[in-house]
């Protein structure tokens, strides 16, 4: 897979639009049987099979995927590396769960190596699971942000990440000030941000573990370097709402305290939402910001149920993506991710159909990040990340799919079936990072 052209060939599917907008059966292209040329780790040619097959035919090695469908990598817009250690932590509500497993986990992130043991694990398991871009939270230290992007490296992997900001509410080896915050970020900003295909994300935990110093201060750092990103948490537990009401009693809401100094905008990413009201929803969307849709975590915390169809109302829509949240949520597979958000619509009396889900993934999670004009379609000049799904993957999901009728009831059993067991291959750039079928070496830590 050096420099040459190499092909994909089986079924495709890829979003050119938003079902959440518009009809929804005229949102996607599926390809029964389609080749997808890759050169120079973007897509030079996607196409029926019998239209391209003659001009690659003979002319470059093609890998052949029958019984799968070549979709866009997943996009995960809200996940913790160093959480992987913690998943399924039993027991307790956030703000608990935070105190009694998380800032206790985050202190070994102090030790480089440790980082990048769980960066090259966290790393293996997104692309096992068909996830090919993440926004990532590392932990306060600036070491943690160097190990995770020296992995990604490795991978070549578009990863978006950035050093965890806390200067309050934090146990003190967990704790940077506002000083110190600002210079560690920008000195890893000036190291990261544009090297290969690693963005950088100004990264403060949530308002309840930042000054209104230091989220001034990170509104400024993000003012200061175009281009850059911006994550936190909001409305995720109806406690840690009620304690923001109380840090911050001038505002309104609790978006109103990351907008009024300047965190709200394009490339900003809001995990959670949970309980957002309508004017926080019109807010965010006048800001052109994104929310993170992290039902595995809302409903294993027990933080409530997100609203995506009110979030994603026509007359107002709201940027939203899919979010795993590691380890607050219980599983890196998009396919788990999406059986969860399935029935939490349900239970807000709404239905997520397989293309409003699928789109969310690919296209709506690239969307959300301002990088629809490269990631999350199967487009001519679109980065080749690419994921094979196997729509056989276990001898259940194999007698299930003789009954179903069409794409759409195959999409969704898929979906609602699925794990990271459907992964037949991942491509990153063009090239295959991971192959079921041929596992390496069990990684050693
Ligand atoms: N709010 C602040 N920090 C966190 C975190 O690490 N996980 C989740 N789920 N919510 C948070
Ligand atoms: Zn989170």
């Amino acid at each position: 897979f050096g420099p040459g052209r190499h092909a994909l060939r089986g079924a495709t599917l890829s979003f050119h639009a938003d079902p959440f907008l518009s009809d929804p059966h005229a949102s996607y292209t599926h390809l029964p049987d389609a080749l997808v040329v890759i050169e120079d780790g973007r897509i030079a040619e996607a196409g029926p099979y019998d239209r391209l097959r003659a001009s690659v035919e003979g002319s470059m090695p093609v890998a052949h995927y029958p019984d799968a469908l070549i979709l866009p990598g997943f996009v995960d817009t809200h996940i913790h590396y160093p959480q992987t250690q913690m998943i399924g932590a039993f027991g307790e509500q956030l703000l608990e769960w935070l105190n009694k497993y998380t800032f206790v986990t985050e202190q070994q992130f102090a030790d480089p190596a440790h980082a990048g043991m769980v960066s090259e694990l966290f790393l293996r398991e997104l692309l096992r699971a068909g996830t090919t871009t993440a926004a990532v939270y590392c932990t306060v230290h600036p070491g943690s942000v160097d190990a995770f992007f020296q992995a990604s490296q490795r991978f070549d992997t578009r990863m978006i990440a950035g050093k965890v900001l806390m200067d309050r509410n934090a146990p003190e080896a967990l704790r940077d000030t506002v000083q110190s915050g600002y210079e560690d970020s920008r000195n890893l900003i000036r190291k990261w941000h544009g090297k290969g295909r690693q963005l950088y994300c100004i990264t403060p935990r949530f308002a309840a573990t930042s000054s209104q110093a230091q989220l001034e201060s990170a509104a400024r750092l993000w003012r200061e370097h175009p281009g850059t990103y911006m994550q936190t948490h909001l409305s995720e537990n109806l406690g840690e709402v009620g304690w923001i009401a109380e840090l911050f009693p001038d505002c309104c809401d609790y978006f109103e305290v990351y907008r009024r100094v300047g965190l709200a905008g394009p490339r900003a990413i809001f995990a959670h939402a949970v309980h957002v009201s309508e004017d926080e929803l019109c807010a965010c969307h006048r800001a052109g910001a994104a929310l993170s849709h992290c039902p595995t975590s809302n409903l294993f915390l027990g933080s409530g149920l997100f609203r995506v169809f009110d979030a994603k109302r026509a007359d107002r829509p709201v940027r939203v993506g899919l979010g795993t949240d590691i380890g607050g949520g219980t599983a890196f597979s998009q396919l788990q991710t999406l059986n969860e958000a399935y029935k939490v619509a349900a239970l807000n009396q709404t239905r997520l159909t397989a293309a409003h889900a699928f789109y969310l993934a690919t296209r709506g999670g690239a969307h959300a990040l301002y990088l629809d004009d490269r990631l999350g379609a199967i487009e001519p000049g679109y980065e080749a990340d690419l994921v094979v799904l196997d729509l056989k993957s276990t001898p259940l999901m194999d007698f299930r799919m003789r009954y179903c009728a069409d794409l759409m009831e195959r999409l969704f059993v898929l979906m609602t079936l699925g794990d990271d067991r459907a992964v037949r291959a991942t491509y990153v750039a063009g090239r295959p990072v991971y192959d079921r079928s041929r596992q390496p070496a069990p990684f050693r830590y």
